[in-house]
């Protein structure tokens, strides 16, 4: 299988770091993270040197940072502990920490990280179920429910239908209007057809409005674009 995007916590550490140089060879692009408490720079200095690879000081108890630092790995590989365990009688907090708190955040994050993380399952399962069974994804974009974002994130009461989505993304997404949930269905069914989707399998419909093409920004067009468009008609007005 191919591994385009991993995520390596712990990356400065002994094993860690040789993964990174290892990941980075097989032509993948890597983020590293690590707090640097027992990892040393100098395990990544052939790392650095990588255009593929992104560096995150960050310690894995700060549940947010990480979060938003493993969002869009397809992998993540968890090397970061605490793991000199032999004064783990002076300091059994340290050892809880930095063990099995940091390990349970890295796995809420991965959970967080869902989209991308599931990219990476639609494509394994489609690959180990074949050719019994086909496996798609669809990847709607924002729609108005009652979505919300995780607690740990300080998200939990707040809806996405708080949000005026219909004030603010015309402006902001290429197809210039939110779409209603009804109006994702369709890609369900197709993926459900088995005269229609003959050819695929592993596949992600990113069928988000083309949100997914730039992010959050103004779109280059915008609605005055017939407007500037005629504005440079020979003859016209300036
Ligand atoms: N080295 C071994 O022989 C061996 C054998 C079996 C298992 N392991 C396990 O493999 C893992 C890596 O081992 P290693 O030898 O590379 O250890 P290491 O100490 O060299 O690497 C651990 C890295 O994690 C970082 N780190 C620690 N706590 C962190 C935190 N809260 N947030 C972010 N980064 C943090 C450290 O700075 C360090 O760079 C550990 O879980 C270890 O228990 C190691």
């Amino acid at each position: 299988m191919t591994i385009n995007k991993a995520f390596v916590t712990g990356c400065a550490g002994f094993i860690g770091s040789n993964l990174v140089d290892r990941l980075l060879g097989i032509g993948c692009e890597v983020v590293g993270w690590d707090n640097f408490s027992t990892g040393q720079r100098e395990f990544l200095d052939q790392a650095l040197r990588h255009q593929r690879f992104r560096l995150i000081e960050g310690d894995s108890l700060d549940a947010s940072t990480l979060t938003s630092a493993i969002d869009g790995a397809e992998f993540v590989f968890h090397l970061a502990a605490n793991a000199d365990v032999r004064l783990g009688l002076h300091h059994p907090k340290k050892d809880l920490e930095h063990n099995t708190v940091a390990t349970f955040n890295v796995l809420e994050a991965m959970r967080y990280a869902s989209k991308h993380a599931v990219v990476g399952l639609v494509k394994q399962l489609a690959f180990e179920l074949a050719p019994q069974v086909r496996v798609n994804g669809v990847a709607p974009g924002g729609i108005s429910t009652d979505l919300r974002g995780p607690e740990s994130l300080g998200m939990a009461q707040r809806s996405i239908a708080s949000i005026d989505l219909n004030k603010t993304a015309p402006d902001r997404v290429p197809i210039g209007m939110v779409p209603n949930a009804s109006d994702y269905a369709a890609a369900y069914v197709f993926f459900a057809s088995r005269q229609d989707h003959i050819p695929a399998t592993g596949s992600i419909l990113n069928y988000d409005g083309g949100f997914g093409i730039r992010g959050l920004r103004q779109t280059m067009g915008g609605r005055e674009l017939p407007q500037r468009i005629a504005q440079t008609k020979p003859g016209a007005s300036s």
